[in-house]
């Protein structure tokens, strides 16, 4: 891996010459890779998909379909699991609106709201118990998920990669423990499939919720996989056009999955930008994005580790680095970043719940990716620095 090189491919560093881009677990920038695939789609194939009966709009149904194909095959899963929707976000809202099982609900104390808030409104509206996995040192603590999740548990949604302390969760082992209770798992792997291969078959999850924009690609596209028996069995999300076999009056016959699940005109140029994402990391070699982020990671938190008013919060393996600056509010730390063109993300993280849990005013998030160098590590600790000694 050469992050210089790798950097040439990213327009956006060409613009801002002086930007240090750190925040990649928020959103990752984008290589020309993909921004010229969504601007050939538009110039050269744009349809409408499944419904034109002339060669353009079998062109542009065609790419649809193969960008289907190769998502789901860099997830080791079938064509038929993935539903295309607008991001994580939505993949969870989707499921918790959508998904029938009884049992309560049980979810993780560190879960980003957008894990959270979908079964908790599905909790309150069907009458069902909701607990929480316990953090310890930055991770599920399985102590607790043993405690946790018994006969009573109908579903455990819970996140591969925390979006807060970049902890990898014993993610396996959660879904070994649940199935033995017949429990359905959601695994949000947005922070993990940009910078981890992710093989359905190995993690066994029924569910798995990743976002285009966090590895490389556009925004407004995401992916849902689901077992295929499971998805079967779901009645659709959204209804309309583009997702029926057939309509009469009195009857309406829905199309198979992932097709049920994706009523109206899709993000066609953003699933085409998602699938030039994925063959652009595929061709970086995942593996080898992943240790290069780490290495990153790893010379972010050597130097944040000289600076004495720097407390570090992630452990030593994660990719994101949390950490807090003694004396400053996280976000008066990311402003003075921002004035030294270094881009992070601070506060809450949209993990409210663990904050409060923990009694936390939040942390200062890097986050680097492929394009990331050891200078950028620098000019990180430069700038937390200055941050440190202008508030002590
Ligand atoms: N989920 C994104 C983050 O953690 C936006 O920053």
């Amino acid at each position: 891996m050469n992050p210089e090189k790798i950097k040439e491919d990213f327009p956006i560093f060409e613009e801002r010459p002086k930007l240090t881009y750190l925040d990649n677990a928020a959103t990752s920038q984008k290589p020309r890779q993909v921004i010229e695939a969504v601007a050939e789609f538009y110039s050269r194939n744009n349809s409408n998909t499944g419904r034109g009966l002339y060669k353009l709009a079998n062109d542009a149904s065609q790419a649809y379909e193969e960008s289907r194909k190769t998502i789901a095959e860099f997830i080791n899963a079938e064509k038929k699991e993935i539903v295309f929707v607008r991001n994580t976000t939505e993949a969870q809202n989707l499921l918790a609106s959508t998904l029938k099982f009884e049992g309560d609900i049980v979810l993780s104390e560190m879960a980003h709201h957008s894990e959270q808030l979908p079964w908790r409104r599905k909790a309150k509206n069907e009458n069902k118990e909701i607990d929480y996995l316990h953090t310890s040192n930055g991770k599920i603590s399985l102590e607790n998920v043993k405690e946790k999740i018994n006969e009573d548990t109908g579903l455990v949604a819970i996140s591969h990669i925390s979006n807060v302390f970049g902890a990898e969760n014993p993610v396996k082992k959660i879904v070994e423990i649940a199935h033995e209770h017949d429990a359905l798992v959601v695994l949000d792997c947005a922070q993990s499939a940009p910078h981890i291969p992710i093989n359905v078959k190995q993690l066994k999850a029924d569910f798995i919720t990743f976002s285009g924009h966090k590895m490389m690609g556009p925004t407004g596209i995401g992916v849902l996989y689901g077992r295929k028996a499971l998805l079967e069995d779901m009645k659709p999300y959204q209804v309309g056009g583009g997702m029926v076999g057939s309509v009469t009056k009195n009857n309406v016959k829905y199309s198979k999955p992932p097709h049920k699940f994706e009523a109206g005109t899709q993000n066609i140029a953003g699933a085409i930008g998602l699938e030039a994402a994925v063959n652009y990391l595929q061709d970086l070699g995942l593996e080898k994005v992943k240790t290069h982020d780490k290495q990153v990671s790893q010379k972010i938190r050597e130097n944040l580790n000289k600076i004495e008013e720097v407390e570090l919060l992630s452990p030593n393996s994660s990719i994101l680095v949390s950490f807090k600056v003694r004396g400053a509010h996280p976000h008066d730390v990311a402003e003075i970043l921002g004035q030294n063109q270094v881009a992070v993300r601070a506060g809450n993280h949209c993990a409210q719940p663990l904050h409060e849990e923990l009694d936390m005013n939040g942390t200062v998030r890097a986050s680097p990716y492929a394009y990331n160098t050891e200078s950028d590590a620098e000019k990180l600790a430069e700038a937390v620095k200055e941050a440190a000694k202008l508030f002590n």
